[in-house]
């Protein structure tokens, strides 16, 4: 086991660290450096021709990745929820053959979203999954399927293929869009270039990083909160979701606006906020920050060098300067670096916490 760990200490710092290159596997050779089309194997084009609306299913990291997802698609045109797969039973909306449902499954195994998938299928809609495992059940059962290339993922806690499930449907989005758009949005020479300077950008916050310093600051406060807005919503409910599952310790994500709809209650000086910051209507998210801080939270900024909320903060994690779309990826591998540093100080158990399980296999 300790050899599969490449020198780390966890196979999720290793993961964590892999991201460059996972980042890179799951772009390779689906953009076309000609005319920037994105080309997805053998789902050549025409293959999302008629659909009208998409939803994604997915549970926990995945369904965090899936709401990435779902802005993103709704940004590029194409109608999408994003729904947790374990509601869908009840819950979800109506699919005919216009309906494109997109499993996300980082195992292909997990039970919740197989049924939903089943279910949809069922019911008539097209079926796609994008998941980590050839040979997968959710890759058997979807009619199509998309592979993130992460490479394997121990850890409990799902660090890299978040970031390749988001970028995949990034990319997904604009490809619906070619096939269904008689005028479909510009795959902008900005946003390629961007996706180009990823791996070699993660690799400058990784290496750069402060969250081990932050984590040492605030590991023994007494609940954790984290806020952002736009694509910064799912990376903060990813952000807390990530820190209670290998800390222990209480932990929410909110979106920014949110927190003066209630959560501005539990907010005190032992409540650090972390406040993600992707480029969009940062203004805003910077007054719900300021007016927990009023309350006594520290205010950790996930923003870049010299932005206009690190005149308040009390902590920084710095993330490059980019194009919103991909800034809440790189404020995640912040936070994912601060849960493992808190997780480390705690002397938690990080690659196997107690209670979960890698798969859940069980509805
Ligand atoms: C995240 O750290 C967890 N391991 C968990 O939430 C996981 O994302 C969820 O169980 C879904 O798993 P899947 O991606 O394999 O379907």
């Amino acid at each position: 086991e300790q050899a599969g760990k490449g020198g780390y200490d966890h196979f999720m710092l290793k993961e964590i660290n892999e991201q460059p290159t996972s980042l890179a596997q799951a772009v390779e050779g689906r953009i076309d450096p000609e005319n920037g089309r994105i080309t997805l194997e053998d789902l050549g084009p025409g293959t999302f021709a008629g659909i009208e609306t998409v939803q994604l299913v997915a549970c926990g990291t995945s369904y965090h990745a899936a709401l990435y997802g779902s802005i993103a698609l709704n940004r590029a045109g194409i109608r999408t929820t994003a729904v947790l797969a374990n509601e869908y039973s009840i819950s979800a909306p109506p699919v005919d053959d216009g309906t494109l449902v997109i499993a996300v499954t980082q195992s292909g195994e997990t039970a919740d979203t197989l049924s939903a998938l089943r279910q949809a299928k069922l019911e008539g809609a097209r079926t796609l999954t994008v998941t980590n495992v050839v040979g997968s059940t959710a890759a058997r059962v979807a009619t199509d399927a998309l592979f993130i290339r992460a490479g394997p993922e121990i850890g409990v806690a799902a660090t890299k293929t978040f970031s390749s499930q988001a970028i995949m449907l990034v990319l997904l989005a604009r490809r619906i869009a070619a096939d269904t758009q008689s005028d479909p949005p510009e795959n902008g020479e900005a946003l390629l270039a961007e996706l180009a300077g990823m791996p070699d950008r993660t690799e400058d916050v990784l290496a750069t990083s402060d969250a081990e310093r932050i984590a040492r600051r605030y590991h023994d406060s007494r609940s954790y909160f984290f806020i952002g807005r736009g694509l910064g919503f799912p990376v903060a409910l990813e952000g807390a979701l990530k820190f209670k599952e290998i800390t222990y310790e209480h932990a929410e994500g909110f979106a920014s606006g949110e927190l003066k709809h209630g959560p501005l209650a539990l907010v005190t000086p032992e409540t650090p906020v972390f406040a993600v910051f992707t480029g969009e209507e940062d203004e805003k998210t910077l007054k719900n920050a300021s007016e927990a801080q009023t309350r006594g939270a520290p205010v950790v900024a996930v923003c870049p060098a010299g932005h206009e909320a690190l005149e308040i903060a009390d902590g920084h994690l710095e993330i490059p300067e980019t194009n919103s779309t991909l800034a809440g990826l790189f404020a995640n591998v912040q936070l994912q670096l601060v849960s493992y540093h808190a997780a480390s100080l705690l002397d938690r158990p990080i690659d196997k916490p107690r209670n979960l399980a890698k798969s859940v296999t069980v509805e």
